[in-house]
């Protein structure tokens, strides 16, 4: 085992996930290849540019200079790893879990397998991916099996992009093997990178863990959404019903409402056990359900509530000088993928708005028109019939906001923009 710090750890998928762990690998003494088949992310990892915000191209370049760190598109390069970590994708499609990237880089890894060797799936997917598809496809390939050959687990990601306190290393990480032999080898590997593992009882066991926690986020993000909607309409501010039950020291957990749910794991996750559940005792999870339906539809809530908020005014969305600011799912970070503003931007600018859209964190703006993306200037939110915050990023000048704005809708209720309309 590498406890030690010395041996060869192949990370698959350098994306939010890998890439952090990659880094911190190198950092305690591993020699680490970075595997990922996006050649042109390749590239960039080669050159010290990082796209990944909680790593800087600083700390990736010092990673390189170490001589430590490999990133390579070429799966021979894992040859001889100790401990191999699975941090592929697992998206949804069509509503169903899509397992093929697991699949392919599972496979691809098999190849490269030694007796004695670990491998750990960090993807989030539903309970038994690990034992019922990893396992038996490393085993066909290369003829070892899992526990008496090869070390086996699964330890779930929490990674929170972002967050600067509960960072990689310091958020306690669950580890799970299919044997005793396994949870003992994977438990060392993360003592190795982690200030704590919590080693629970079968691989099965870690997946739901992961589940459970993202479903419980969702569906209580979907009750304050619901409830924000049903606040507005009978007049009362549901901030401040938030803020005051949010004194409660015990029994009570603060959430807030947005503009829906967004990023790779609150809108996927908790499909991938209402998937399973559904396959496996022919029964619906109701609250996933519900909690999917309410924060679907919160960006046309949105919408409806700036349809209201130009009507008030006698105009139509139509023409309207609209400016959104934050494409980003959350704040202080630049990931927009399945974001509900970018949805919000969509529906807008299908109404025939006047859109521009203004995110200084989001480098790639999936489907909105670059000609919309505009700075945050005093002539942009005083040329706007509305502007909307959607992320509130720290970055964003919202006193600049709160001067020059003629109106707001604001969708996080931030504290200085005291003159607006909240969601
Ligand atoms: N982003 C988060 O905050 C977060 C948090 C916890 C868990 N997760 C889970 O971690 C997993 C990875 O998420 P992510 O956000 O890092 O995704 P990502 O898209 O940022 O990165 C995944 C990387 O894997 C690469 N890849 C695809 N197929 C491959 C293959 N066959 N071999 C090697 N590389 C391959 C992709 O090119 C991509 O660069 C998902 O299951 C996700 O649900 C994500």
């Amino acid at each position: 085992m590498t406890q030690d710090g010395r041996g060869k750890v192949a990370v698959l998928g350098q994306g939010y996930v890998g890439l952090p762990l990659a880094m911190r690998a190198v950092e305690v003494g591993y020699e680490v290849v970075g595997l990922d088949v996006d050649e042109s992310r390749v590239e960039r990892l080669l050159n010290g540019d990082s796209y990944v915000e909680d790593i800087s191209s600083q700390e990736l370049t010092e990673a390189l200079a170490s001589g430590r760190y490999l990133p390579s598109a070429d799966y021979a390069d894992v040859a001889g790893f100790d401990v191999a970590v699975i941090t592929v994708p697992t998206p949804l499609r069509e509503g169903i879990p899509d397992l093929t990237y697991i699949e392919k880089s599972t496979a691809s890894l098999g190849a490269h397998l030694r007796a004695g060797a670990t491998v750990i799936l960090e993807s989030t997917t539903y309970p038994g991916t690990t034992d019922e598809l990893v396992g038996p496809l490393l085993e066909s390939v290369s003829g070892l099996r899992p526990g008496s050959d090869f070390r086996l687990g699964y330890s779930p990601e929490r990674i929170d992009p972002g967050n600067k306190t509960w960072t990689f290393v310091t958020t306690p990480k669950v580890v799970s093997g299919v044997d005793a032999a396994s949870l003992e080898a994977i438990t060392a590997f993360y003592d190795s990178v982690v200030d704590q593992t919590v080693p629970v009882r079968s691989t099965r066991e870690a997946e739901l863990t992961k589940l459970l926690e993202n479903t419980f986020r969702h569906v209580n993000i979907a009750l304050v959404n619901e409830l924000a909607v049903f606040a507005h309409a009978l007049g009362i501010n549901i901030w401040d019903a938030i803020d005051a039950a949010s004194s409660k020291p015990f029994g009570y957990m603060r959430f807030t409402p947005g503009p829906g749910v967004g990023g790779h794991c609150l809108p996927i996750d908790p499909s991938y056990l209402s998937w399973q559940v559904k396959r496996t005792l022919g029964t619906q999870f109701r609250f996933v359900e519900l909690a999917n339906d309410v924060n679907d539809h919160m960006p046309d809530y949105v919408v409806r509530r700036v349809i209201a908020s130009l009507n008030s005014r006698e105009r139509s969305v139509k023409g309207s000088r609209i400016l959104l600011l934050g494409l980003a799912y959350k704040k202080n970070t630049g990931d927009a993928r399945e974001s509900p503003a970018v949805r919000v931007a969509q529906l807008l600018l299908d109404l025939g708005a006047d859109l521009r859209a203004c995110d200084p964190h989001t480098v790639e703006s999936p489907r909105i028109p670059p000609a919309s993306m505009v700075e945050l200037s005093t002539s942009e939110l005083e040329s706007a019939d509305l502007v909307v915050v959607l992320t509130d990023h720290d970055s964003f000048d919202f006193e600049l906001v709160e001067q020059h704005a003629t109106h707001v809708l604001d969708c996080r209720n931030v504290p200085t923009l005291a003159s607006s309309e909240v969601l």
